[in-house]
């Protein structure tokens, strides 16, 4: 029992009243919960430095009153059926405290899914085909040996680098080596840290506009001023990046499958991007967050694979391709910018957690990741067919695009359909979509929906998406 309990020896009240007030309030306030074990008298008698007929006096008056039972030999448990009091609320500072300054990065709440409501939501992917029996085993091979006594690199552990680096040479096309990446938490964890190596406050960052929120408000915390570069069907339009003087530090982009709109940059942008990158000796930062997963289109080299000025930050991810909920990505950079990417990684968390790098090592080592894409494809190819068909109807009032890649897609909306009411009318049906305009920062928003059907069960997808066909069709009439 790690319970604080502070006797006063000065005090006139004797020691086992002392003892047992104690006990009894932290019973009452709920830090010793009902069925919780005390110590015996005898350890408590030594660890307070107190004769051991002070104890058991103190458990006699608390047996007493009801607040513990238990028999003698058997140990002595908190009883249930205990009112227990609220427990006290955490001080809160009055007024507003100076070291909370207005200038923090603006909150991005997590809203958590709803039950029973068919939530289109963006970025959560199919866990139901990882075989079971192939993870138990990962994790039962991690759970048969102690934890390592000592940190490990943070550059991540180096069976997982070199398993990440074959997969992003054969997948991707980049060829890089285990000593070229470096493990992180997450997509966010990497940018985070390559804006915290690259910008300084007020530096400019280039930003698809629509653009991912979570990425954007990384950057504008840590001091980015966003300038908003204009997305097309095809991804980010690369002539409206500035030159000269103007050019941005630094451009994020998501060329595999634009987030949100899901355009895939065709080479003629991407070989543009990188001259442009080269010529103002600027960053890009190619977020590949979903690009595993093409349909019925020919795979697209990374930047990261094109560029030979050492002028891209490639970030990956498996929460598309496995979970979110792993927490673990990847980033390949240039030597110079890796190695301070490294050093803030040491002073963020030192690093990624060894059993979550472990598993992934063993799942890519053994082929599995590569087969659970295969299947996914497979699945997610279907998922998208019957979204398709379903919204089929709609055609003439609204135009699906962005399915060419990734488990979202765009259905933009004639002007008088405003997505909003769309949006409000399909969740008072248990259909929740969100809409276009919350990924704008600053441009005004085109009109339309997003519909993320990667993690719905196929029969939800249908039943979800015979909703929002009714509710757009009723607005149009
Ligand atoms: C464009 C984009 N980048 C990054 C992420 C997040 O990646 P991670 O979970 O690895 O932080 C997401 C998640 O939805 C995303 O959509």
């Amino acid at each position: 029992m790690d319970l604080p309990l502070q006797l006063d020896r000065t005090s006139v009240v004797p020691l086992h009243r002392q003892l047992t007030q104690q006990l009894r309030q932290a019973i009452l306030d709920g830090r010793l919960p009902a069925g919780a074990r005390l110590p015996s008298t005898r350890s408590l008698a030594a660890e307070l430095g107190i004769s051991r007929n002070v104890a058991l006096a103190a458990f006699d008056d608390l047996f007493a009153d009801g607040y513990v039972v238990g028999q003698h030999g058997s140990g002595t448990y908190v009883a249930h059926d205990l009112p227990v009091l609220p427990r006290p609320a955490m001080p809160t500072p009055s007024g507003a405290p100076r070291w909370l300054r207005p200038t923090a990065p603006p909150a991005l709440t997590f809203e958590p899914l709803r039950p029973g409501v068919i939530e289109f939501r963006l970025g959560k992917p199919a866990v139901q085909s990882v075989p079971p029996d192939v993870w138990r085993k990962i994790w039962a091979d991690i759970g048969s040996h102690p934890p390592p006594a000592d940190y490990g690199a943070p550059s991540g552990d180096p069976e997982l680098r070199a398993a990440i680096a074959g997969y992003l040479g054969r997948a991707r096309g980049v060829a890089c080596g285990p000593d070229d990446i470096v493990v992180t938490s997450g997509a966010i964890q990497s940018l985070d840290l390559l804006a915290r190596a690259i910008l300084l406050p007020g530096d400019v960052a280039a930003f698809e506009e629509p653009g991912y929120p979570v990425s954007r408000h990384v950057l504008l915390g840590r001091g980015a001023r966003i300038l908003p570069v204009p997305v097309d069907d095809d991804g980010v339009q690369v002539d409206a990046l500035p030159s000269g003087s103007d050019a941005p530090y630094v451009v994020y982009v998501t060329p595999s499958h634009q987030y949100p709109l899901g355009g895939r940059l065709p080479i003629p942008r991407r070989m543009a991007l990188l001259e442009w990158a080269a010529a103002n000796d600027a960053l890009i930062v190619e977020d590949d967050y979903d690009s595993e997963f093409r349909f019925d289109a020919p795979p697209l080299p990374a930047l990261a694979g094109l560029d030979t000025s050492g002028r891209v930050a490639y970030i990956g991810t498996f929460s598309k391709v496995l979970s979110p909920a792993l927490r673990l990505g990847y980033l390949v950079a240039p030597p110079p910018l890796r190695e301070r990417v490294v050093r803030l990684k040491h002073l963020t968390d030192f690093h990624t957690p060894w059993p979550v790098q472990r598993a992934l090592a063993s799942f890519i080592q053994g082929g599995h990741l590569e087969r659970h894409i295969r299947r996914m494809r497979r699945e997610y190819a279907e998922k998208r067919a019957a979204l398709r068909a379903t919204l089929a109807p709609v055609e003439p009032l609204a135009r699906l695009i962005g399915l060419e890649a990734g488990l979202h897609a765009f259905l933009e909306l004639r002007e008088e359909i405003d997505a909003r009411d769309i949006a409000r009318e399909t969740l008072a049906r248990n259909v929740a979509v969100s809409t276009l305009d919350g990924y704008y920062h600053a441009m005004s928003p085109r009109n339309g929906i997003l519909l993320g059907y990667g993690g719905l069960e196929l029969a939800e997808i249908v039943s979800g998406a015979a909703v929002l066909v009714d509710v757009i069709q009723r607005k149009a009439r």
